[in-house]
């Protein structure tokens, strides 16, 4: 049901933990299953993410997205860190069964939100980033995979 990829990075996942004093915090959470994601992000004076890590309290298709996710977004600009949607994610894991596709919107949202944060801190705009949402839940239904 998994490629090697998601049980992979679910059984030894990457990047996880806490950055002291990180340059962006983001916190969501699916009302829906009850999950919990939490990214933080370390970014130069250039916009370039040096580091990023997670921690959850969410399932192993979440585990393993963020992991991917967290290896996606490091190194990248800002603006290239918004590009990584949870299907770009996805992707780089080979897939995942229709019924877990909500969890990688956690690791999205969660960086998206850390973004946010990074933003509202050091008073700039980041193009093409919307506040984001604390509960990913309502707008899953909308969703089209
Ligand atoms: Fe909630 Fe996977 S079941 S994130």
């Amino acid at each position: 049901m998994y490629s090697e990829k998601v049980m992979d990075h679910f059984s030894n996942p990457r990047n996880v933990g806490e950055i002291e004093n990180a340059s962006g915090v983001g916190t969501v959470g699916n009302a829906k299953c009850g999950d919990i994601m939490r990214m933080y992000l370390d970014i130069d004076e250039d916009g370039v993410i040096k580091d990023c890590k997670f921690k959850t309290f969410g399932c192993g298709a979440a585990v393993a997205t963020s992991s991917m996710a967290t290896e996606l977004v490091r190194g990248k600009t800002v603006q290239e860190a918004l590009q990584v949607t949870n299907k770009a994610v996805m992707e780089a894991l080979d897939g995942l069964p229709p019924v877990k596709v909500h969890c990688s919107l956690l690791a999205e949202e969660a960086i998206h939100a850390a973004l946010w944060d990074y933003a509202e801190k050091n008073h700039i705009v980041i193009d093409g980033l919307e506040k984001p949402k604390s509960d990913i839940h309502e707008e899953e239904e909308d969703e089209e995979y």
